[in-house]
C-alpha cells in the first residue's frame, strides 16, 4: 500500500495577536457575535497528547514518533488557564469542559479542576464543570476528580466488540478496561456518564445496537449514549463522506429493535438530539454535524493547550491570549476580558453549514486539528 503523506499545518504558529482595546469596558455577560450568538461553553483543552490513535483524530502516520508536541514551558499554567476561564464567566460562560489530546495524561489535573470549582458565575451560580475522556485512566482518577469538584465525565467508546475497538484506538487497548473506568466514574459519583461513539460506515456500524443494548440492560439510566457522525475535523485523518452514516439512519436502526420517541433539547445549542427509549429505560443521542448543521445557536469557543481561542472546531485561526497574559506591559483583567469580548463579537464562523459550498471550501484547506483544540 502507498503510504499517505499528509501535511500537517501548524496552526501553532499561525495565531493572531489579539488587539486590546483602548477603553476597556467592563463585560455585560451579555455578549453576543456577528450571527447573535451568546458565548455559554468553553471548552479548554489541557494538553495536545493522547495515548489512543483513532484514525479519525490522531492518526499514526502523522502522529507518530516524530511528531512535535507541545514542551511543557509552551501550556498555559493552572493558575493562567483558571485566569482565563474567570473572565470568560464574565462573559457568559456557563459550562467548562475540560479535553485534549487525553486530558487525564495532564499531570495533578485535579489541581486544576479544584480551581475552576471554585469559580462562580456572576450571579453567584458554581459552573458545570465536565471532562472528555478516553477513560484509559478514568479508573485510577475518578474518586479524586469528583472530589476536586468535578461534576460529570463523557467517555469515548467507538466498540464493545474487542477486536473492533482495539483496531480503532490502534495502540490495542481493551474495551473491558474503558468499561471498568466508566464503573469506576459511576462509583465516584460522576454519573449520569455520556459515552460518546463515533460511528463510521463499514468500521464500527454494526456496533451500533449492540452498543446500545449493552448500555441500557447494564447501566441503566445511569450512561447516555451517543452516536456522532464521522466528521471532516482537521486535515489528516483522510474522511470520506461515504464513510458517514447519517444520524436519521442511527436512529432508525435502533427504532426497529428498542422503539424510540423524541425528547425535547435540554438546554439552547445543545449539540445532541435527544431520543427516549419508549420502554421507559433511558436515553440516547445523535449528534449530527454533517447531516444537519448546528452552527444557528453555537455557543461554545475552545481554548487550546497553550492558550490560543478558537471560534469554531473547523477555524483556520486562532487567537493568541497567551500572548496578552504574558504580555510585560502586565494587561489587567478588565483589559484581556475586553479583548476577548472584541473577539467574540467579530465572530461569524458556521463551518458545517458551509461545508461543501465554495466558503467551505476554502476554509476546508487549513482546519485546526481536533487533538489540539480538543472535541
Ligand atoms: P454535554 O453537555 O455533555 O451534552 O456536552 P456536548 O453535547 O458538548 O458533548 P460533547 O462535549 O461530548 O461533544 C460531543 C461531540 O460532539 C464532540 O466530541 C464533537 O464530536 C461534537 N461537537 C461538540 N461540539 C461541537 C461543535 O461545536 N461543532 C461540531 N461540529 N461538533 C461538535
Ligand atoms: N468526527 C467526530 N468526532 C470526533 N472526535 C474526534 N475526532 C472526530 C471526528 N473526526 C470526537 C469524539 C471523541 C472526542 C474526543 O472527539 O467524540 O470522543
Ligand atoms: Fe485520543 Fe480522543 Fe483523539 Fe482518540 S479521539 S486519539 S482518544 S483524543
Ligand atoms: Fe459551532 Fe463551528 Fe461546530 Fe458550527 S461547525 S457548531 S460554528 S463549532
Amino acid at each position: 500500500m502507498a503510504e499517505r503523506s499528509i501535511p500537517l499545518i501548524d496552526h501553532r504558529q499561525l495565531a493572531a495577536r489579539p488587539a486590546v482595546p483602548v477603553h476597556a469596558a467592563q463585560p455585560s455577560g451579555l455578549l453576543s457575535d456577528r450571527r447573535g450568538r451568546a458565548l455559554h461553553d468553553l471548552r479548554i483543552s489541557v494538553t495536545d497528547r493522547c495515548n489512543f490513535r483513532c484514525s479519525y483524530c490522531m492518526p499514526k502516520e502523522v502522529f507518530d514518533k516524530d511528531h512535535r508536541f507541545l514542551p511543557h514551558s509552551e501550556l498555559l499554567s493552572f493558575e493562567e488557564t483558571t485566569r482565563l476561564a474567570r473572565l470568560f464567566t464574565l462573559h457568559g460562560v456557563r459550562k467548562i469542559r475540560l479535553t485534549g489530546g487525553e486530558p487525564l495524561l495532564r499531570k495533578n489535573l485535579e489541581i486544576l479542576v479544584g480551581q475552576l470549582a471554585s469559580l462562580r458565575t456572576p450571579d453567584g451560580e458554581p459552573l458545570d464543570l465536565t471532562l472528555t475522556t478516553n477513560a484509559s485512566l478514568l479508573a485510577r482518577k475518578a474518586a479524586v476528580l469528583k472530589a476536586a469538584g468535578l461534576q460529570r465525565v463523557t467517555v469515548s467508546l467507538d466498540a464493545l466488540d474487542d477486536t473492533v475497538f482495539r483496531r480503532m484506538n490502534d495502540v490495542d487497548f481493551p474495551v473491558a478496561d474503558v468499561l471498568t473506568g466508566i464503573e469506576a466514574a459511576i462509583a465516584a459519583g460522576l454519573a449520569p456518564i455520556k459515552v460518546n461513539m463515533v460511528v463510521k460506515r463499514g468500521t464500527n456500524d454494526q456496533e451500533i445496537v449492540p452498543m446500545a443494548r449493552f448500555f441500557r440492560e447494564q447501566f441503566g439510566g445511569q450512561v447516555v449514549l451517543r452516536f456522532i457522525e464521522y466528521m471532516d475535523v482537521g486535515i489528516t485523518n483522510g474522511w470520506r463522506m461515504d464513510e458517514v452514516l447519517p444520524s436519521a439512519q442511527v436512529v432508525q436502526r435502533l427504532h426497529e429493535v428498542f422503539p424510540l420517541r423524541a425528547l425535547e433539547p435540554t438546554a439552547p445549542g445543545e449539540t445532541a438530539e435527544r431520543w427516549g427509549y419508549a420502554d421507559g429505560r433511558g436515553e440516547i443521542g445523535v449528534i449530527s454535524s454533517v447531516t444537519h448543521a448546528f452552527c444557528g445557536d453555537c455557543n461554545r469557543a475552545r481554548l487550546s493547550t497553550e492558550g490560543k481561542l478558537y471560534l469554531c472546531l473547523f477555524a483556520q485561526r486562532g487567537h493568541d491570549l497567551r500572548a496578552l497574559l504574558r504580555d510585560p506591559a502586565a494587561y489587567d483583567d478588565r483589559q484581556i476580558a475586553a479583548a476577548i469580548g472584541q473577539i467574540w463579537q467579530g465572530r461569524d464562523d458556521r463551518y458545517s453549514e458551509l461545508r461543501g459550498s465554495a466558503a467551505g471550501a476554502e476554509a476546508a484547506a487549513a482546519k485546526v486539528e481536533m487533538s489540539y483544540i480538543g472535541g
